[in-house]
C-alpha cells in the first residue's frame, strides 16, 4: 500500500491549480443516467472515486469516452468526461462496487426514474458515523415508489412511474437532496423539495439538469421547485471548482507560511472557511485568478467554529482547520454538528504532539508552538488530508499510512504541494 512521507518544515510559495469539485462531478455523472442521450462533462476530476463511480455506471450500461490531454493542458487540467445510457442493461448496483463509494447509492433515484425499478445494495464509503439512507428512501417514497429491503439491498419499484410531490426533509441532507432532484425531474407532476440542502454541489446538479431540459426554480434556496418533464436531453456542463480543495490548501498555506495563489478557486462556495482563516491571521484576497492566500511571521489565533450545512462553516474542512487550529496561540473549540463520529483524526493529530481534548460533539484544542513528524494512519478522506496539513508544519519527518482514502479525493496532491515547496512524496509498495 502506498505511504506518503513529508518532511516538514517548509513554506508553501507559489500556484496551485483547483480542481473540479468531486461532491459535484458525482451527482452530475450519475444524472447521465437519466437519458439515452450524451452528457458531456469538463473539468472532472482525476479521482479513484470518479473511476469507482465509472465502473457502476458501465455495469449498468453507460457508455463513456474520457477525451485525452490537448496540446498545452496541463498534467491536472480535469479530463473531458462523455456519458452516454442509451439503453440502461442492468438495475441493480452490486454490494462490490457500491461498498466502495457512498455516492454510488445515489443512481436509485435516476434509474427508477427512468427504468420504474431498481435495486441498489447499502452503501459504503467513509466510515464518519451511521450514515443512514432513510431520508433517501422517503423522498422517493414522497415521489410513489415501493420500497423493501431485502438483503442488504434497497429494492425500489414504480412501475407507473414518479409522481409529483411535496418532499420535507427533517434535517437537512445534500444526497437526499440530489436524489429527490433526480427522482422529480421527469416525474408526473409539480415536486416542492422543502428543506432542501443549499450546498454549491446541489445547485450544480440543477444547473447541468436545466441544460438537459429539466424545469426547476430555487436551487440554492431552502425550496426547491421541480416540474417534471416527459424526457431529458444529452447537454455539455462544466463541474465546479472544489471548495473543499480550496479550503485545504488555503489551511495548509495558513499553517505554513507563504504566499500561494490557488488558481480557479471561487470565493463565494467557502466564504464560512475563508473568514475562520482570515481571523486565524492569514491574508486572504480576491483576484481574477482566484483567491490568494499569505501569512508571513504572525503566529496564529485561535477560532471557535461550528459545523453547518452550507452557508455554514463545512463539515468536510472541520479535519483540516483542527489541525491548523492545534498550532494556534491558545485554545479553539471546534464542534460538529454534521457526523457525530467525525473525530477520528485526533488521536493521528495526537500523535505529532497536537493536544486535543474531546467532549460530545466538541473538540478543545490547545495549540502548541512545535508539532513533531511521526508514522499517522489515514482514517477517512477528509481527516487523512488533515495529517497532510500537520506533517507539512510538523519538525521532521512524518510518513502517512493508508493513502488511498487521499486519492479518492485529492488530486494530483503530492504534485500541487511540492510545486509550491513542499517536501512530500509517495512511497509506491
Ligand atoms: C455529502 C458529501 C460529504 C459531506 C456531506 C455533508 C458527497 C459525495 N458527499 O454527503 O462529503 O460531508 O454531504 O456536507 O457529496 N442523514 C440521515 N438520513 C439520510 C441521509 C443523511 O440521517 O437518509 C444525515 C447524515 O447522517 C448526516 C446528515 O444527514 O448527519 C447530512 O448528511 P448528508 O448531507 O446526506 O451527507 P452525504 O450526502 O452523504
Amino acid at each position: 500500500m502506498d505511504r506518503i512521507k513529508i518532511t516538514g518544515g517548509a513554506q508553501l510559495n507559489g500556484k496551485i491549480p483547483i480542481s473540479g469539485a468531486k461532491n459535484a462531478a458525482l451527482p452530475l455523472m450519475i444524472a447521465s443516467l437519466l437519458t439515452p442521450y450524451t452528457l458531456e462533462l469538463e473539468n472532472v476530476p482525476r479521482l479513484a472515486d470518479v473511476q469507482t463511480l465509472l465502473r457502476i455506471l458501465a455495469n449498468h450500461g453507460v457508455d463513456y469516452a474520457v477525451n485525452g490531454k490537448r496540446p498545452g493542458e496541463r498534467a491536472e487540467t480535469g479530463q473531458t468526461l462523455r456519458l452516454t445510457a442509451a439503453s440502461i442493461v442492468d438495475t441493480t448496483a452490486p454490494y462490490e462496487l457500491v461498498s466502495k463509494m457512498r455516492a454510488g447509492f445515489w443512481v436509485l433515484a435516476p434509474l427508477l426514474a427512468r427504468m420504474g425499478s431498481a435495486r441498489v445494495s447499502l452503501p459504503g464509503g467513509c466510515a464518519i458515523g451511521t450514515r443512514p439512507v432513510d431520508l433517501l428512501i422517503m423522498a422517493l417514497e414522497r415521489l410513489g415508489a415501493v420500497i423493501e429491503i431485502e438483503a442488504g439491498y434497497v429494492v425500489a419499484k414504480a412501475p407507473r412511474g414518479l409522481k409529483g410531490a411535496e418532499i420535507e426533509f427533517p434535517k437537512v441532507t445534500v444526497g437526499g437532496t440530489h436524489t429527490a432532484l433526480m427522482g422529480a425531474v421527469m416525474a408526473d407532476g409539480t415536486s416542492v423539495i422543502h428543506n432542501a440542502a443549499q450546498e454549491p454541489e446541489v445547485e450544480d446538479l440543477v444547473r447541468c439538469l436545466i441544460a438537459m431540459g429539466g424545469r426547476i426554480e430555487g436551487a440554492g434556496s431552502p425550496t426547491i421547485t421541480v416540474h417534471g418533464v416527459a424526457a431529458l436531453s444529452g447537454a455539455r456542463h462544466a463541474v465546479l471548482p472544489d471548495r473543499i480543495e480550496t479550503g485545504t490548501y488555503a489551511m495548509a498555506v495558513a499553517m505554513t507560511g507563504g504566499d500561494v495563489l490557488l488558481e480557479d478557486a471561487r470565493p463565494d462556495l467557502l466564504q464560512s472557511a475563508l473568514d475562520a482563516i482570515i481571523e486565524s491571521g492569514a491574508e486572504v484576497s480576491v483576484t481574477n485568478e482566484g483567491v490568494r492566500v499569505r501569512r508571513n511571521g504572525r503566529s496564529l489565533m485561535p477560532v471557535n467554529v461550528t459545523t453547518n450545512p452550507f452557508p455554514g462553516f463545512p463539515t468536510d474542512l472541520q479535519a483540516q482547520f483542527m489541525a491548523l487550529m492545534s498550532h494556534a496561540d491558545g485554545t479553539s473549540v471546534i464542534r460538529e454538528t454534521i457526523f457525530e463520529n467525525r473525530f477520528m483524526h485526533v488521536q493521528e493529530l495526537a500523535r505529532l504532539g497536537a493536544r486535543i481534548r474531546l467532549d460530545g460533539d466538541a473538540a478543545y484544542v490547545d495549540g502548541v508552538e512545535r508539532l513533531k513528524g511521526a508514522p499517522v494512519m489515514a482514517t477517512d478522506l477528509r481527516a487523512s488530508v488533515s495529517l497532510v496539513i500537520g506533517g507539512l508544519a510538523a519538525e521532521g519527518e512524518t510518513l502517512i499510512n493508508r493513502v488511498y482514502h487521499l486519492d479518492r479525493g485529492f488530486e494530483a496532491l503530492e504534485l500541487k504541494l511540492s510545486r509550491c515547496g513542499a517536501q512530500i512524496e509517495r512511497l509506491s509498495a
